[in-house]
Parts: C-alpha cells; structure tokens; sequence
C-alpha cells in the first residue's frame, strides 16, 4: 500500500525531497518495502521553476494536509507561523509530521510532542539539527543508558564557514557572509544565523534530547560571531587555539546550562579540525568517553537524506498501525545561570605602554579571584596590545574584573573578550 506524502515548502530542502521521493521510489521500495508516493507540495509562488514537476504544487498548505491521499506531512516551511499552525492541524487530523524547522521546535516543541502523543503519532525532526548528521537516534536510542556531561556542536555551518574562511583566506566578514549565501547555507535572514539565534535554536534541542530538559531558545545565552575581530582569530591562532562558534549543554552542579557563544577551541580538540560548513557535534560521557559526529549541516540534499530517514521511519509505524509514543521524554529540570559556571578567558586589550601597568591590570583579576594563564604584549609606544589568557574561574568574577578593567585611566579599551574551552 502507498504512503501518501504531502511537503510544506518547495524550497531547497523541500525541492530535493520531491525530487528524490519521485526519482527514488522504485529504489526506496526496494530498499525498505515501502512505497512512498508524493502527492503535493505547497510552495508559497506556484509559477516559480522547481526541481520536481510543477503539477505537484499548490499554493494551499491547509489543503495538502487535508487532502485525503496524504498520510503523512513534512513541514519544511521554517519559521514559526503558519508553520506551527499548520504542524499542529495535519497532528490533530492524526497524521505524523516530519520537520526540519528548529526555530518551531524549540518554541513550541513541548505543547506540540503533547499533541503527537495524544494523538499516537510520530512527530520527528532528525534534519532540525546538524543537517544531514545522523544525531536524534544516536542521542535517544543509542546513548538512552548513558549519563552524558557535556555535549559541544559546531550547528550552524553559516558561521563556521564564515570564521573558516575569515581565518584562512584572509576575508573580510563581509566577503564570507555573501560567499556563505550563495552557498545556500545562510537563512533568509543572516541575522539568525550570525547572531547565534539559529545556534541558540538548536542548543535547546540538544539540551532536550541530551538531558531531558527543555529549554525555551530565548533562555539561552547567546553571543554571535558579529562582534568578532578578524586581529582575534589571528591571535587566538598565535596562541595555539581555532575560534569557533559553540553551542554548549552540560550538567553542572544544579542544572544544565546551555549558551552559544564564540569559543576559542585548542588546536588539538577534535572540533577545531571541523571547517567550512561542516557542523559537529562532540559528546561526553563517563562511560561511553568522547564521541564525534560530523557532516553536513546545511544544503538541500544533506539535509533531504534526513528528513528522507525520517519519512520512512514514521511511514514503517503507520502502515504498522502502532501508536507511536514520543521518543523524547520532556522534564523540566533546572537549568543554571551562566554567572554560575566557571569559564576561562582570552581578553585582549590596548593599554598605555609604561611602568606599572602591567601590575595594577594583574591585581585587577586577581582581586576578582581570577588567576592568569598567560600574558602577551604586542607592539611598544604610547599604547600596547595586551593579551591576558585567564585560568578557570566563574563567568561572575570574570565578569567583575572586565567592569572594574575598564574603568582602569591605563585601559584604553577592552577590545574583547572571548571564552576558551576547557
Ligand atoms: N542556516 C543554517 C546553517 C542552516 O547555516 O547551518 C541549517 O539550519
């Protein structure tokens, strides 16, 4: 019996999975058993080219869902309205949703898993985080047994080609960013992805499936990759370090904190090789120790391969007639407060070039209870680049000696202030 597809979104995730699901079927069949038939795609500008026939599209979401030959939706819209409205009506009328659409999850992932579940029907989104890098399955079913402590990503490929390209190319943000849209990796609005909101969208979800609690993608801490200096990723080389955008879950005393913010990674850490669009995800575990996913985070066809995975993993439990229980279990555990954990520093200032100096900037951290790593001075004259590296000591006290630094008459600026790994 066929599986009747309906796609939200002709764009290019959505393109490509109309494509493959027309090109592939007989090999899908062959492959899994089943026959998975597309039936309509609503594309928001019917008169558009498209890589699959223009017969499939219409202009009408609510009819694909409704239409009486589609079984199973896929959502590829993005952003938050009408797509939230949209996933909720085809889960009512009891049909399973495939979604690519972060930003929606991580609003409204609860109150829509809800709706699933009362329902007992699939509601996945392997593709909404790393792309085409397997990552949902590996965190709720392989690694169900493991208490894991930390999980690091590298989840938007925009920014990571970004600083790549900055670092080794020699361009400008500017230059990079436009190579980056081309690329067809940015979202519409770059913002989101520069800014880290993109990143902050997914760091909730990984927080969810890693420790069960879910986090609102407004409450995560979140600095982008826009006040980056092109002089920082030069030094952090100098000193031995790649700059990459991080978004962090871990399991602190109290709580999860989860952030996205720049962080300087040593050279030697797995995630500073991951380069260009490439995202990753590095988990830790007591038991099961460092894990490394990578691949392609973005691009219609990686990405396509995902959301594909998922359309037959929810096509298999619905010609099985199984009521599907959700596979992520949502708790409302404490999270903490980034003032709370410790974090270490690369602080890079310009400072009058003259006796004492040096000393009443050391006593600056140390009355904090920050202790110093390394110091670097570049340059001589009338002012002086200064780089402090700092040791492990809470965001709070760093915080306080960063104030207290610029008020210092020897500071003339507190050029940044970028975390480094730890
Ligand atoms: N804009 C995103 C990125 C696309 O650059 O990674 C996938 O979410």
């Amino acid at each position: 019996m066929a599986v009747g597809i309906g796609i939200l979104g002709g764009g290019i995730v959505g393109g490509s999975l109309a494509r493959r699901l027309l090109d592939d079927r007989s090999a899908i069949a062959a492959r899994t058993g089943l026959d998975l038939e597309l039936i309509q795609v609503a594309v928001r500008d019917q008169n558009r080219a498209r890589s699959f026939p223009t017969s499939y599209a219409t202009s009408n979401p609510e009819a694909v869902i409704d239409h009486p030959d589609v079984s199973l939706v896929v959502e590829l819209m993005g952003g938050l309205e009408p797509a939230g409205s949209l996933v909720r009506r085809a889960l009512e009328l009891g049909k399973p949703v495939v979604t690519a659409n972060k930003e929606l999850l991580a609003a409204r992932g609860p109150e829509l898993f809800d709706v699933a579940a009362a329902k007992g029907v699939s509601l996945l989104f392997e593709a909404a985080v790393g792309g085409g890098i397997p990552l949902i399955r590996p965190l709720t079913e392989s690694l169900a047994g493991e208490k894991l402590s930390r999980v690091l990503g590298i989840v938007n490929g925009t920014t990571n080609y970004i600083l790549s390209a900055m670092e080794s190319e020699g361009q400008s943000f500017g230059e990079a960013l436009a190579a980056a849209q081309k690329l067809g990796f940015a979202e519409a609005d770059p913002t989101a992805d520069v800014g880290g909101h993109d990143a902050a969208a997914k760091a909730a979800i990984l927080a969810g499936l890693a420790f069960g609690t879910w986090v609102q993608a407004e409450s995560v801490y979140r600095e982008g990759i826009d006040t980056l200096e092109s002089a920082d990723l030069e030094e952090a080389r100098q000193l031995g370090y790649v700059v990459k955008l991080l978004a962090t879950a871990e399991q602190r005393t109290g709580g999860i904190s989860v952030r996205v913010h720049p962080s300087l990674v040593p050279v030697a850490h797995p995630l500073a090789a991951i380069r260009g669009a490439t995202n990753a995800v590095f988990i830790e575990g007591p038991a099961v120790g460092q894990l490394l996913f990578s691949g392609p985070g973005a691009g219609g066809e990686p990405t396509a391969t995902a959301v594909l995975g998922d359309v037959i993993d929810a096509a298999r439990d619905l010609l099985a007639g199984v009521e599907v229980t959700p596979r992520l279990i949502i708790g409302s555990g404490a999270t903490v407060d980034l003032a709370e954990v410790d974090t270490s520093y690369y602080v890079r200032m310009v400072v009058a070039d003259s006796y004492g100096v040096l000393a009443a900037i050391a006593s600056v951290f140390g009355d904090n209870g920050v202790s110093i790593a390394s110091v670097r001075q570049d340059g001589r004259g009338e002012d002086a680049s200064l780089i402090i590296v700092t040791h492990s000591a809470a965001e709070r006290s760093h915080r306080a000696a960063f104030d207290r630094l610029r008020q210092l008459e020897v500071v003339r600026q507190v050029a940044a202030t970028i975390r480094v790994l730890n």
